[in-house]
């Protein structure tokens, strides 16, 4: 799935620059070579970001169980 049209990033490039520990949304374009250009997408990515930050805090919690 496309995250960012105006690049033509996918969900599966983008979680890589996240599963990487990239935290900045607006660092995740050029991480991947290009450049934010109308910023719609940041929002999405931002979700993603959080969603991970959620499923890693989870595992911990359940690893310190
Ligand atoms: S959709 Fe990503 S910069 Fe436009």
């Amino acid at each position: 799935m496309y995250v960012c049209i105006c690049n033509a990033l996918t969900d599966r490039q983008v979680n890589e620059v996240i599963v990487a520990g990239e935290r900045d949304a607006l660092a995740v374009h050029p991480s991947l070579g290009c450049t934010t250009r109308c910023g719609k997408c940041l929002t999405t990515i931002a979700d993603m970001m959080a969603a991970t930050q959620n499923t890693q805090t989870s595992e911990h919690a359940l690893a310190a169980e």
